[in-house]
């Protein structure tokens, strides 16, 4: 299948609710609140999305230094494009665009809790979340 990858296109936060909903992820996000997907968005400065011809089908979005370490924030392929290696590849192009030295932080949701290790990532314990609200 023939799937671009692209660091170039900015999506409108209904876009990107869009592919939450398709990817599940939509279940872990504020999927009814675009004005926190405006600025998810807007204020992300690395975005790799996937896309099969005109249809978004998979994004990657990272707050990072480039030169220490990137908090990969969302991952998300849509249902029907699963398992056909887009994630891989979207965190691949997420590397590629950052320092060789530079390390990918995440919180995974517990559906992709066992996907992590199957892509060279470590298990932390030492993850620690200060909840907003
Ligand atoms: C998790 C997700 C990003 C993986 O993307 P993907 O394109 O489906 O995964 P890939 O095709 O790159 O899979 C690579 C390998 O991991 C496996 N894998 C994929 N999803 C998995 C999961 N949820 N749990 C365990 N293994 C998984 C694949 O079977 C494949 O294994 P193989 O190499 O032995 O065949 C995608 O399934 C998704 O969007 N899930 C819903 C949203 C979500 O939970 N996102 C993560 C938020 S932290």
């Amino acid at each position: 299948m023939d799937i671009a990858y692209r660091d170039d296109i900015r999506i409108s936060a209904e876009a990107a609710i869009d592919l939450c909903k398709r990817s599940t992820l939509g279940d872990r996000r504020p999927v009814d609140r675009p004005d926190i997907f405006e600025g998810m968005l807007t204020n992300s400065n690395l975005i790799v999305t996937a896309w099969h011809g005109e249809r978004l089908v998979g994004i990657s979005r990272s707050l990072t230094d480039f030169t220490y370490v990137a908090y990969l924030a969302d991952l998300a392929v849509d249902t029907e494009y699963q398992r056909l290696g887009i994630g891989t590849e979207l965190i691949h192009e997420t590397k590629r665009r950052l320092g060789r030295e530079c390390m990918i932080v995440l919180l995974a949701a517990p559906k992709a809790n066992e996907y992590y290790p199957k892509v060279g990532f470590e298990h932390n314990p030492r993850a620690w979340v200060l909840k907003g609200g």
